[in-house]
């Protein structure tokens, strides 16, 4: 198994990895305690929100009046799938519940940097393209500022190079396994992801899937002695790929992932020939002994996001466990479901174009940010 910012491979063991990065489990007790404030919601309550660090301590600041801020990001290395708008619809949950702040990175510098046959202006099509969909999940634009890092470099460098002058290479080889070939931007670069963590003199609590934590790891490291809390981080597991539950849904494995762009036609022929099946070789075999659901890659996407009704939950697994519900079918509900959440998706991005303006300059807190030089 391995799992940096950059590349993940092989079978996620996921409690290894909180062993492995030093994160807390997050348990029952701390589920209860978001829940009294901010009600249920399905990726807690199903389990894919499974880690966390210092999650207690910004609930006790929110609870104490001194409040939080929320904090995501994406690299814009191409279109977006299933698996990066995740954490983002979760932060938007996050958002509207305790109706804090939220600032989002697109860091165009680092996948410049790190991919190697990227091109300047190519990055830079995504970015637009990134932001659109992100903008789509429906942020407050009075709450929410989202940048691009090439763009605020000017505001932020002051507070960058404070950052980066607290990270020695060795700390930095050691956390992100750096090497003599790794060229010297991105030696750099995670001053730069660590800096909106410093945005608000609050503590900050960062939704994201577990990969980019030894981000957070660092931050950890240098901030009070800059004057800053320690960042709070809630972490998930990653969207499985269409081949199997194991992995990490990927842009460089073009077959594992649904794009939000994919039409229907697409989707479904994607689903119905790749989705990893927990059935049995033929119907006659399937109806005797049952399918499984456990490993059943249609059937864990509904169990992580797209089907947040219990008891339809329920019914479906029961049915497939007992072979009266075939794979065909089971794939079937799942097409139709993410079909349907795509083309929601991508009515509500169209409309963003409009309003993508306020989230980066003219909104409220977006102009505020936009003006604000971080020392
Ligand atoms: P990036 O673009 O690789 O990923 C964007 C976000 O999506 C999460 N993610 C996934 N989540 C679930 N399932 C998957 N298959 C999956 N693949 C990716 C990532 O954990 C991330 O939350 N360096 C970052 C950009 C960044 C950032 C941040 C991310 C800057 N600041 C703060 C999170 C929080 C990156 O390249 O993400």
């Amino acid at each position: 198994m391995k799992v940096t910012p950059w590349e993940v491979s092989g079978e996620i063991d996921y409690e290894r990895l909180i062993k492995e990065f030093g994160t807390s489990p997050l348990t029952p007790e701390l589920k209860e305690e978001i829940t009294k404030i901010a009600g249920d919601h399905v990726m807690l309550r199903r389990g894919y929100f499974y880690s966390h660090r210092d999650l207690d301590v910004a609930l006790r600041h929110y609870k104490e009046g001194k409040g939080f801020f929320l904090y995501t990001g994406r690299g814009p290395s191409g279109p977006m799938h299933l698996g990066h708008l995740i954490p983002m619809i979760f932060t938007k949950w996050l958002q509207e519940k305790f109706r804090v702040n939220v600032y989002i990175e697109v860091t165009d510098d680092e996948k410049f940097l790190y991919k190697k046959d990227a091109e300047w202006g190519e990055i830079q099509k995504y970015t637009i393209d990134n932001i659109l969909d992100i903008a789509a999940v429906g942020f407050d634009p009075e709450k929410t500022f989202i940048f691009r890092d090439s763009e605020y470099i000017a505001n932020a460098y002051p507070l960058i190079l404070k950052i980066a002058k607290k990270i020695n290479f060795s700390t930095a080889k050691a956390v992100f396994g750096f090497t003599n070939e790794t060229n010297i931007g991105m030696i750099f670069y995670p001053a730069y992801q660590v800096l909106p963590t410093m945005f608000e003199k609050k503590i900050c609590l960062i939704p994201a899937a577990i990969d980019q934590d030894p981000y957070w790891r660092i931050q950890r490291d240098i901030a009070e002695s800059l004057g800053y809390y320690k960042t709070a981080a809630i972490h998930s597991k990653f969207f499985p790929p269409l081949q199997g539950i194991e992995g990490k849904m990927s842009s460089s494995q073009k077959e594992s992932a649904i794009w939000l762009s994919d039409d229907e036609k697409t989707v479904r022929s994607k689903i119905m020939k790749y989705a990893f099946s927990g059935g049995q070789p033929t119907i006659e075999e399937h109806r005797k002994k049952g399918g499984n659901p456990d490993v059943d890659v249609s059937f864990q996407w509904l169990k992580i996001f797209f089907e947040p009704d219990d008891g339809r939950l329920r019914k479906i697994e029961e049915e497939y466990r007992s072979g009266k519900m075939l794979t065909g079918e089971l794939k079937e509900i799942l097409v139709e479901k993410v079909c349907r959440f795509l083309e929601e998706h991508r009515e509500r991005r169209e409309k963003a174009r409009e309003e993508i303006k306020e989230f980066m300059y003219e909104g409220k807190l977006a102009s505020e940010m936009w003006g604000k030089r971080f020392e």
